[in-house]
């Protein structure tokens, strides 16, 4: 029987759990989905049963540990896990149960907008830039602490657990720790997602818990992202150590090498983020992109930070379309009606569902399709929702270009968007540049296998790492004139103007 090491990774997403184990040359052995959708009881709101997230990702195990035996390894095989997950979503339980206290609030949920109109007013200066320096972050609806804040206010049963001392606040990573090997912590690229944590000295910021009123207790002991956090207790990966964690995001950036200052990623999942390596330095934007911590691959290591331009809805957009609408049956079909038309046909469809996040920060805006004639077909519609997250990272870049960083000559792609030719030509059309996509295109698990594996000695080094990444890609060049993308652009920024000032 075969002695061979594997790495597992839980990719807890916002839309589904999976479950890939690699082996040490970075291939996936075998990989479960297990798709799920989330609630919507009010607008705006958008939340989880956190037991059901937990049920999802043992469904996931579960299966592909199953392919993983009848291959013929097994389980003591699989030297560590890691988990990369879903950001800023929170759950609060209650630490003599374990019990969660209400449903997991989505990163994507805008309850909290009232509230963030209030705590920019009290705070003491700069608005919502107030913590910025701090956290790296402004304060709007996204971000942990502000649905902590929240929950506290809102929510009887946490306010409750609040006053006895036994309260416990997490991000999906933590939830998942805690619910597998009982430890309480985080990693430092999730953390840095709250708002309380000071991304200089990785430590819960005085400053920062004060003005939100969170206290320390209720939150977890932050760590590294590769390093052993616990073993899971009990199980089918029972005494299996979880030795990594990252924000997706952060994840994808390891797992596509971006090891490199200047080096970028676009994610397409149910958001878009495009993570941009800083480097050892801490680079603050004047344009609306967030600083955060890319990962830090061991105690000891040196982090790295990142800065970030984040898009609400990308994926969900079409998953609108399909369940809400009705436009098309399965999610590939978009492709399809895409390509029965020239172009947009002067449509343009801005999917504010959550707001605008980078570069615009408006929790104001909403979604609108404009530019409607007796012309317009299904295509269009089809095409401008593919447009939409392609314009917005088009804003993104020219943010990022006029904060004085680096030009990007191309643009590193995964996610599950990235499966569509169409839009991938339409992102090279936009951009002006070329758009490079991988044939392994899991990489925000297998960033979570890189973080574990490095944990456990499976690799080396970070350059051991990078020797694995594959030189197997699809180029997608631009084939538009400048004038033409100046011209698209003019449009998509007036649907844009039409979209802010409605909630
Ligand atoms: O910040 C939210 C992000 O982590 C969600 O990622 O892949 O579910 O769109 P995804």
């Amino acid at each position: 029987m075969s002695s061979a090491s594997f790495i597992g990774a839980i990719d807890q997403g916002t839309s589904s759990s999976r479950f890939l184990i690699f082996d040490d040359q970075a291939q996936v052995v075998c990989s479960h989905q297990v798709e799920y959708s989330n609630n919507f009881p009010k607008a705006g709101w958008v939340e989880k049963d956190p037991a059901e997230i937990v049920d999802s990702v043992e469904q996931a195990i579960a299966g592909a540990v199953d392919k993983f035996v009848r291959k013929g390894h097994r389980i003591e095989q699989i030297k560590s896990v890691g988990i990369t997950n879903q950001r800023e979503t929170t759950i609060a339980w209650d630490s003599e149960t374990g019990a969660p206290l209400c449903p997991a609030i989505i990163w994507s949920d805008t309850r909290t907008k009232d509230l963030v109109h209030r705590l920019c007013d009290e705070a003491p200066a700069n608005g919502k830039d107030y913590l910025h320096k701090i956290c790296g972050l402004p304060i709007t609806t996204y971000f942990s602490a502000v649905k902590m804040k929240w929950l506290i206010e809102n929510v009887p049963e946490v306010m409750e657990a609040q006053k006895k001392g036994t309260l416990r606040f997490g991000t999906v990573d933590t939830w998942l720790i805690y619910t597998f090997t009982g430890e309480y912590v985080t990693d430092v690229t999730n953390a840095s997602r709250t708002m309380l944590m000071n991304i200089r000295d990785f430590k819960w910021d005085e400053t920062a818990l004060d003005f939100f009123q969170i206290s320390r207790t209720s939150l977890p002991e932050i760590r590294s992202s590769s390093e052993i956090y616990g073993h899971f207790r009990d199980g089918l990966l029972k005494d299996i150590p979880i030795a990594g964690a990252l924000g997706d995001q952060q994840a994808a950036t390891v797992g596509q090498s971006c090891f490199e200052v200047g080096q970028a990623k676009n994610t397409y999942g149910t958001g878009c983020f495009m993570l941009f390596n800083t480097g050892e330095e801490v680079v603050f934007s004047d344009r609306g992109l967030l600083t955060t911590v890319c990962y830090q691959l061991g105690p000891n290591a040196k982090p790295a930070y990142a800065l970030e331009g984040s898009i609400a809805v990308a994926g969900s957009a079409i998953q609108w379309l399909r369940d809400r609408i009705g436009l098309i049956q399965s999610a590939p079909e978009i492709g399809l009606l895409t390509d029965q038309v020239e172009d947009n046909g002067g449509v343009y469809f801005v999917t504010a569902f959550s707001g605008l996040f980078a570069p615009y920060w408006r929790d104001d805006a909403r979604g609108c399709i404009v530019g409607l004639t007796q012309f317009t077909e299904r295509g269009h519609i089809a095409r401008a929702c593919l447009e939409s997250v392609c314009f917005q990272t088009k804003a993104i870049l020219e943010a990022m270009h006029k904060d004085g960083n680096q030009n990007l000559n191309l643009l590193k792609v995964d996610g599950g968007m990235t499966n569509s030719d169409q839009c991938m030509q339409i992102q090279a059309d936009i951009l002006g540049i070329k758009v490079v996509r991988p044939a392994m295109t899991e990489t925000t698990a297998l960033g979570a296998a890189f973080a574990a594996g490095l944990a456990v000695g499976i690799w080396e080094s970070v350059e051991a790492l990078r020797k694995l990444s594959s030189s197997d890609v699809q180029v997608f060049w631009p084939k538009t004139t400048p004038h033409q993308r100046e011209e698209q652009f003019s449009g998509w920024n007036k649907a844009v103007e039409r979209s802010l000032n409605w909630a």
